[in-house]
């Protein structure tokens, strides 16, 4: 497996839950463009424990996003869910070369991971100098159960695509949260800059509101430092519409992605939906306020960014704000780029809080 190798255009494929995105960019000078893009919906009971369980059908609906997106290379990056991927920092002496290395962190992979090592890929990342000490380097094991990658490989061959580079979503989502912290600092200049920090320093939540799981991811810069998984998401306000309106799932569905339901929704259930989630956020960041990092008394969050389903959902922003007392903004990681001619930009502009780990992945190819 090779998590971080990176070469030319890469495709940039997220297989989830809910759809196969797929985004396609290139490059000239400092200024990305969105070359080409699709969201093609999956059917329901296609992944499980978010793996393809049919490669083939699930290759199908790649090869369908791929031909409506227009896309014009081969090249593929695919990324395996955070929450299936084990990661270790260990400490090891500097002067070790990646041959040393190399042998050390299979020796090391079976003290952290409670597999057998033949059901493993193992990758490491030297991330530099340890803070500790001088001496050592700090290199982080990423481990995973192999069917996590072979299966979202063998959906990319179905489509008649290479995977090039198999990553993990919290790190594609690292990678264009580097695009979304420019606007968040525009955001925040704009706004007055206004510190609540007290001599803390300001991190940001980003949180990726999916159909059924979210994710909080705690940055500091562009690295996690705190990430943790929760079972809530939009699906809800889809069974809550085929409920109350007495429609199919498919049906609900159609209604919430057009806003056009009934004349009490709003009222009845948007706005409540709104609220809950936002509560559901608020505890999912008590756990990291509660974690020995914050504890530590050095740092604070003062943004929110939304990414995901849920950011979709109109005004949830406003809301996350007004419970949480966090300035909170709807991340667009494409906010300064350009587009091709064949991109709607109008729909971009729209589907972009979907995006971020497509986007993440495409970026890979010009790190
Ligand atoms: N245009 C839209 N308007 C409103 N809701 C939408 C829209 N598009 C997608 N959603 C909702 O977003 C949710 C899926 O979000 P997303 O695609 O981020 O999840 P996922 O990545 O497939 O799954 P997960 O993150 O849970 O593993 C679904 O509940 C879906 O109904
Ligand atoms: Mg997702």
């Amino acid at each position: 497996m090779a998590l971080f190798k990176r070469k030319e255009p890469l495709l940039g494929i997220d297989i989830s839950p809910s759809a196969v995105k797929v985004v396609e960019l290139s490059r000239s000078g400092a200024r990305f463009r969105v070359d080409a893009y699709a969201i093609e919906p999956l059917g329901e009971g296609m992944l499980e424990d978010r793996n393809p369980v049919d490669p083939e059908a699930v290759g199908e609906v790649v090869k369908r996003a791929c031909r409506n997106a227009g896309v014009r290379t081969r090249r593929a990056a695919v990324a395996v869910p955070t929450s299936a991927v084990i990661t270790r920092t260990i400490p090891m002496p500097i002067e070790f070369k990646e041959s040393d290395i190399e042998v050390n962190i299979s020796i090391e992979a079976s003290q952290y991971i409670p597999y057998p090592t033949e059901e493993i890929y193992l990758d490491f990342q030297v991330k530099g100098r340890s803070q500790a000490s001088n001496e050592m380097q700090d290199v982080v094991l990423v481990a995973t159960r192999k069917e996590n990658v072979d299966t979202r490989e063998a959906a990319l061959k179905e489509a008649g695509l290479t995977p090039v580079v198999v990553d993990v979503e919290g790190y594609a989502l690292e990678n264009s949260f580097g695009l979304i912290a420019d606007s968040l600092s525009q955001a925040n200049a704009e706004s007055g800059g206004v510190n609540l920090s007290k001599g803390r320093e300001g991190l940001t939540a980003l949180i990726d509101i999916g159909g059924v799981v979210s994710t909080l991811y705690v940055l500091q810069g562009s690295q996690t430092v705190f990430s943790r998984e929760q079972g809530f998401g939009c699906d809800q306000l889809t069974l809550r519409i085929a409920e109350a309106y007495d429609l199919t799932r498919e049906q609900a569905e159609r209604a919430k992605r057009s806003g056009q339901v009934a004349e009490d929704f709003a009222d009845a259930i948007l706005e409540p939906f709104k609220q809950g989630l936002a509560e559901q956020i608020g505890h999912t960041l008590q756990f990291f306020f509660s974690s020995d990092l914050y504890v530590s008394g050095r740092y604070t969050v003062n943004n929110i960014v939304l990414i995901g389903g849920g950011a979709m959902v109109m005004g949830l922003d406003r809301v996350v704000a007004d419970v949480l007392g966090i300035t909170t903004m709807v991340a667009n990681p494409f906010k300064n780029m350009g587009s091709a001619a064949r991109v709607n930009s109008s729909a971009l502009l729209r589907d972009a809080p979907l995006l971020a780990v497509a986007g993440g992945l495409a970026l890979r190819s010009f790190d």
